[in-house]
């Protein structure tokens, strides 16, 4: 007979997500399944609208999550914001940025792209140059590439879009939850993010917020919404107080979603970012002190999610899989034209841990011993722990 079982290992999720979720959350999603239409769910999703407005720092009603992964929210704020012919400046410095390009092509805007180096933030004053050239709809960028491991700059950026009256788009997937995400004061009228992230929740439902701004302008397009899953102007008919059918909403997923908010709230989110960026600095400081080196200069690095670059000679994919097999420790590789250059270590949600921190230190000494690069753990772990304050 063949077994039908789960093979499921229990692993230590330190990639660019999925990370590893609290048993809260494992709980929350064993709840009763039940309809979508159904009263007490609908109490539900109000109460997770409620907690992203938190979580977004944002008045918006508009503010619930979709169907799907972080693509999907990408998705929708693409497909609401730009319609054919509109002008588009996208910025371009690592895959996903890449990604939002592909999205607005698709969407035969007037496109602009402004790229810049990998491993760099876009330069504010590239941004000034193109937004005086033309009249912008929208101007898209990631505000936590987690290709690079970049946090951009938004205080400078929301303040030029601002001057110019342009829409800003913000793709905040390896950043909430996680680092601050302003939407009130940076302005942005589309942004979303993912579950399985800083969030703490499993994949499958992406955070999005929208301004009224944005609500009204895809109220008023010349060309219908291309898409009909995500048009904005559909589903703030069953999110919000009409209620009309719109898709089966899951709520399996919506209660883990709304477990992990409540989390978040306990921790209360300035505790959570201060934890966040901790834990980052305790592991760049026990890399560093290892002998290894960090992608980003430190001014720009995402506290969420750090790229190490591997040491010449090394060969990526067995030390992956060395890490996989010998301590069911999972991170990623590179993305693009980084790939086999950098690892990608995330420190996100329950995953970011000072335990996480000091057992990556050590597995990745031994991968690396393994294939004969030395580094000193010894170092590595003092310069982490007194960063942990141990
Ligand atoms: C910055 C960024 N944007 C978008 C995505 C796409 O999200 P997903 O893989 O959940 O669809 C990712 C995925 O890691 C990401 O890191």
């Amino acid at each position: 007979m063949p077994s039908h079982r789960i093979e499921a290992p229990l692993r230590t999720l330190m990639g660019p997500g999925p990370l590893d979720i609290h048993p809260r959350v494992y709980q929350a999603l064993t709840s009763p399944v039940i309809g979508h239409m159904d009263p007490v769910y609908l109490k539900t999703l109000d109460r997770i609208g409620e907690k992203l407005r938190n979580v977004f720092a944002t008045q918006n009603r508009l503010t619930h999550a979709v169907p799907g992964t972080g693509t999907s929210g990408m998705e929708a704020c693409v497909a609401n914001l730009m319609e054919p012919g509109d002008a588009v400046l996208v910025c371009v410095i690592g895959y996903f940025g890449d990604r939002i390009r592909q999205m607005a092509e698709r969407q035969e805007v007037e496109l602009t792209v402004l790229e810049g180096e990998w491993g760099k933030p876009v330069d504010p004053e590239r941004i000034k140059e193109e937004l005086n050239k033309k009249a912008y709809k929208v101007i898209a960028l990631v505000h936590a590439e987690s290709s690079t491991g970049v946090l951009l700059p938004m205080d400078e950026i929301s303040r030029l879009a601002k001057e110019h009256g342009v829409m800003i788009l913000l793709d905040c997937v390896t950043s909430l939850g996680g680092v601050d995400v302003k939407t009130d004061e940076w302005g942005l009228d589309a942004a979303y993010s993912c579950s399985q992230k800083c969030i703490g929740a499993p994949p499958g439902l992406a955070p999005v917020t929208f301004s009224d701004r944005a609500l009204e302008a895809a109220r008023n397009r010349k060309h219908p919404i291309r898409s009909w899953y995500l048009d904005i102007t559909l589903l703030d008919k069953y999110w919000g107080s009409e209620r009309v059918y719109h898709h089966t909403s899951s709520s399996t997923l919506n209660y883990g979603l709304l477990e992990a908010l409540e989390l978040i709230d306990e921790e209360g989110l300035q505790n959570r970012f201060a934890r966040h960026l901790k834990n980052h600095k305790a592991l760049v400081a026990g890399v560093e002190a290892m002998g290894l080196k960090m992608l980003v200069e430190p001014d720009f690095r995402l506290p969420t999610l750090n790229t190490v670059r591997i040491p010449q000679n090394v060969d990526d994919l067995k030390a992956r899989g060395y890490l996989l097999e010998k301590f069911n420790l999972e991170i990623g590789g590179g993305l693009g034209a980084l790939k086999g250059k950098v690892w990608r270590v995330g420190l996100m949600g329950y995953s970011s841990s000072a335990e996480n921190v000091l057992f990556f230190l050590s597995a990745i000494n031994r991968a690396l011993a393994v294939q004969g690069c030395k580094t000193d753990l010894s170092a590595g772990s003092d310069a982490a722990m007194s960063e942990l304050g141990a």
